[in-house]
């Protein structure tokens, strides 16, 4: 017989017939129901087993953790809880599990703490809460890509090795195959010449350079991969590995730029509202727990599932930074003195500034544009008629509540000259990005292009609130186990 998965088996299977279903064993109460997991719904299969009917033997083997194949019919059940359940007719034990052992685990059920959790990421898998995000994490991938492919873009894969540092922030993971004891000299200084790629290369910590590329040739592309940053920022929304998500579309402009991200945010959140009902509803409910433990000025006003409705049904506030910065100036909370970091213009707003305003001021999500040139990547847009010693590019950030900045991106400078002077500025010699120049020489056209971190959306879906708890495998300062 051929195995059914649990979730087809409570979606489609009638009374009556015969199935065989295979997973892990979550609970088996009084010798008698075994709650069955596949990993393909939150939702178990309850099993009865008649302990008359087998032997002792085998019985003594479906523990917590154990794996089985269960050969039944379907019944209705007879308690309450469930519709159907599965009278059992045959078991085979895949393998045991040592009940000892599983007491020391996360697969015992009862609550755990995340950080305890975070230790056994190879288990973590096995409960409802991590079972829960990572398909919900597989269905905001999926659904950015269905997204994309809807209209018309491509899906570019660029390079993870790489000689430059797109952000021009500094915070790159060398690559090499130099033997760090016995480093090649020349001159005075480490001779890279030597080095597998004949010069220094890095983890890419963004792929929107070689998306430029494409984008002007392809019209709309983006990319999704992973992206590396070196920063130590031990905080609850920095990874040193994370995904990113970044669209880069020719002629578009940074108001076509915004357009097109608030619309894939908002299918993001109804994708999931639409496909993953039952994790959001487990994951809902965690978090209602969790919030009657918490004082109540640190409590979310809507629960997980009115976010997401929310963020469907509202339009994003757009703003631009220097309209932030008199918000945060008029605001009760900077004459009482209660922001850590002074506020004026020309430095970049601080994360308690950004949390004001989209979490106390205007309670959505928040897009600020027109940031000073300052403090941006060299690659943004120059704006034109600016006030002398204020000048902004075409940024925007997207701030999320709960989660600060979500999205970051710009219309591009596409004019040789002023690019070249950026640079100039920037310190970055014309020979590393020869290539990127070479697009503003032959044919070049205004466009635009974003990066959207893919953990901080899974955050904002599943209402986890550390991003550690959203990637399967974590990797940050002092940490790369599994
Ligand atoms: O704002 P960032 O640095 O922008 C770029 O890298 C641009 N090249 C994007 C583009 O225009 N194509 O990063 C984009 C987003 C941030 O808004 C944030 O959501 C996420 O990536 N991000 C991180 N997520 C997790 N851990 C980190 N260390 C992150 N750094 C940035
Ligand atoms: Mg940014």
């Amino acid at each position: 017989m051929k195995r059914t998965k649990i979730a087809d088996v409570l979606q489609s299977s009638k009374v009556g017939e015969q199935l065989l279903v295979k997973g892990w064993v979550r609970a088996f109460r009084s010798n008698r129901f075994v709650q069955l997991n596949d990993g393909s719904t939150i939702n178990n299969i309850q099993a009865v087993v008649d302990f008359e009917n087998f032997d002792e033997a085998i019985l003594k083997k479906i523990t917590t953790g154990a794996s089985v194949a269960l050969t039944g019919t379907l019944v209705e059940s007879q308690g309450s809880g469930q519709a159907v359940e599965l009278q059992v007719s045959h078991i085979e034990v895949l393998g045991e599990a040592n009940p000892d052992d599983v007491q020391k685990t996360v697969m015992q059920p009862k609550k755990h703490s995340l950080e305890f959790l975070r230790e056994q990421a190879h288990l973590r898998f096995r409960t409802n809460t991590f079972g829960a995000v990572f398909r919900i994490r597989h269905g905001v991938a999926y659904a950015i890509h269905k997204f994309f492919n809807d209209r018309g873009f491509y899906y570019i894969h660029t390079p993870i090795i790489t000689g430059s540092d797109a952000e021009g922030a500094g915070e790159m993971f060398r690559v090499t195959t130099l033997d760090l004891d016995k480093l090649p000299q020349k001159d005075g200084a480490i001779d890279f010449s030597e080095d597998f790629f004949g010069k220094t290369v890095n983890l890419t910590v963004s792929g929107q350079l070689e998306a430029e590329l494409a984008a002007l040739a392809l019209g709309q592309v983006y990319t999704f991969g992973p992206t590396f940053r070196a920063e130590n920022s031990n905080t609850s929304r920095h990874l040193a590995e994370f995904w990113m998500i970044e669209p880069e579309v020719a002629f578009n402009d940074i108001h076509d730029n915004m357009d097109l991200a608030e619309a894939m945010l908002k299918y993001i959140c109804q994708y999931i509202i639409d496909n993953f009902a039952d994790d959001l509803k487990f994951l809902s409910e965690r978090e209602a727990q969790e919030q009657a433990s918490k004082p109540a000025n640190e409590r979310s006003e809507m629960t997980l599932l009115e976010r997401l409705q929310f963020v469907v049904a509202n339009d994003f506030k757009r703003m631009t930074y220097t309209e932030a910065i008199d918000v945060l100036m008029n605001s009760n909370h900077y004459k009482k003195k209660k922001f850590q970091y002074d506020v004026n213009w020309g430095t970049d707003l601080q994360s308690e500034h950004e949390r004001y305003l989209v979490e106390k001021e205007f309670k959505r999500p928040v897009i600020i544009t027109d940031y000073p040139a300052s403090f941006k990547a060299f690659y943004m847009r120059q704006n034109e008629n600016c006030e002398p010693g204020k000048q902004t590019v075409a940024a925007m950030d997207i701030l999320f509540p709960g989660i600060g900045e979500m999205v970051g991106g710009s219309q591009r400078e596409e004019r040789l000259d002023i690019l070249k002077e950026k640079m100039a500025a920037f310190h970055i010699p014309e020979e590393e990005l020869w290539w990127y120049l070479e697009t503003r020489k032959f044919g070049t056209v205004p466009h635009a292009g974003f990066g959207l971190g893919f953990e901080r959306m899974v955050m904002f879906v599943t209402g986890m609130s550390n991003i550690r708890d959203v990637i399967p495998f974590p990797r940050t300062p002092k940490n790369a186990e599994f």
